[in-house]
């Protein structure tokens, strides 16, 4: 299976989301090999990936690729590769600044395609201009493909009425893009995680010593795992 997040705006959490759903207990459960593959050429994760700690065996059935090719045979050929070793391969695609290219790619080669959002008319015009053309069309090549794209509600108010965001994205969303039964709200442990090469499960483990911070990072484990929750339940 392969799931994908895509934005074409970037910093949305698309890269935050596809690395800690990753290592999310829920998804491991389901999945018993995982590789995280960037399509960024940037390489906000490989930089990430290669600050960790080489030691860390906890997280054995996760690895980790970086795709650099703007060639789309190129990279269909190592997807396809990864495929063949892996249950689940979790894309993580740039923004739009970098080129769309990788977007459409992701969208047309992925079984699920998830889209933080966040509740504003700023975003939804990007999206209206960017990324809904993109999905457009290929609902209109393949039918099938209705029930394959989904937004994540991201950088929520923490005490927003969560009913009230699903319903805000049902009424400006054309009925083949959903919304997960989750949000990714705005958290400073999201901002600050990532030192050191950690995920989220370690940072949090790391600062047990301190209540709040420790607090903060279970609250965000539990908003990630209910993510994964509703991944695996519509997927
Ligand atoms: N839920 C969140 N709350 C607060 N900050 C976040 C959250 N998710 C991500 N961030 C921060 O926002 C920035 C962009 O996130 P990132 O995941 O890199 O976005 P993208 O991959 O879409 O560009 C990063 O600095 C990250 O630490
Ligand atoms: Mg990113």
């Amino acid at each position: 299976m392969i799931i994908a997040f895509v934005q074409t705006k970037g910093g949305t959490g698309k890269s935050t989301l596809a690395l800690n759903t990753a290592f999310s207990k829920t998804i491991r459960n389901v999945f018993p090999s995982i590789c995280l593959v960037e399509l960024d050429q940037q390489g906000t994760l490989r930089k990430w990936w290669r600050r960790r700690d080489p030691n860390n065996s906890a997280y054995g059935n996760i690895g980790f690729y970086h795709i650099s090719s703007d060639n789309k045979d190129e990279i269909l050929e190592e997807i396809e590769a990864l495929e063949e070793k892996n249950e689940l391969l979790i894309l993580d695609v740039p923004g739009e600044s970098v080129g769309k290219f990788h977007t459409k790619f992701a969208c047309a080669v992925a079984d699920m395609v998830l889209i933080p959002m966040r509740t504003s008319t700023n975003d939804e015009e990007a999206f209206e201009d960017n990324l809904l053309p993109i999905i457009k069309r290929i609902i209109e090549v393949d039918k099938e493909s209705r029930d394959v794209f989904y937004i994540i509600p991201s950088f929520t108010h923490p005490l927003a009425n969560r009913q009230n965001i699903f319903s805000y994205f049902k009424d400006v969303m054309p009925d083949y893009i959903h919304c997960l039964n989750a949000v990714f709200s705005f958290g400073s442990v999201f901002e600050n995680f990532s030192r050191g090469g950690n995920n989220l499960f370690e940072y949090t483990r790391s600062v047990k010593s301190n209540s709040k911070l420790h607090e903060q990072g279970k609250k965000a484990i539990n908003e990630i795992e209910l993510i994964a929750k509703e991944i695996i339940k519509v997927r």
